[in-house]
């Protein structure tokens, strides 16, 4: 008797947890509706060499050479944290001070991304 009433306690816990899980990976990677210059540069292929050089121009200062943080966070693994989508928008909104506000091309944004999702 003990064991089948722990089974039926169990097993919902679990499925529980898979849906709770679900849910935080749909609401942490929720990008809401994107604009054209998005759309632009999620349809562009990246070059991985290109966004590093544009990285250590102007990311570096901040984030580190390797991008190993430094006044700015480590972005190693930053993809499994942000959306594609979440990255374009921390790079070019300027709402996250000291970080400034950079006007990419959508070249530009798309290597800068192939860069960080290589690392
Ligand atoms: C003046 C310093 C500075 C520069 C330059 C800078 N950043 Fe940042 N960056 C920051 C800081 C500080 C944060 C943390 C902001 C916060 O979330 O409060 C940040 C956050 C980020 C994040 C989000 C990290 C995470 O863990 O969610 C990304 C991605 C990022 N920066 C990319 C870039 C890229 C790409 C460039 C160059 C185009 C750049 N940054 C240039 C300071 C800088």
């Amino acid at each position: 008797m003990f064991k089948i009433s722990a089974k039926v306690l169990i097993v919902p816990g679990i499925l529980l947890l898979i849906a709770g899980g679900t849910s935080f990976a749909l609401s942490n990677f929720s990008d809401g509706a994107k604009t054209d210059y998005e759309n632009a540069v999620l349809a562009t292929a990246g070059d991985v060499h290109a966004g590093r050089v544009l990285f250590n121009a102007n990311c570096s200062a901040c984030h580190g050479t390797e991008a190993n943080g430094w006044i700015g966070p480590n972005l190693h693994s930053v993809k499994a944290r942000k959306s594609d989508v979440a990255i374009i928008r921390q790079i070019d909104s300027g709402l996250t001070p000291p970080m400034p506000k950079f006007e990419l091309n959508e070249r530009q944004m798309a290597d800068i991304l192939s860069y960080l999702k290589s690392i």
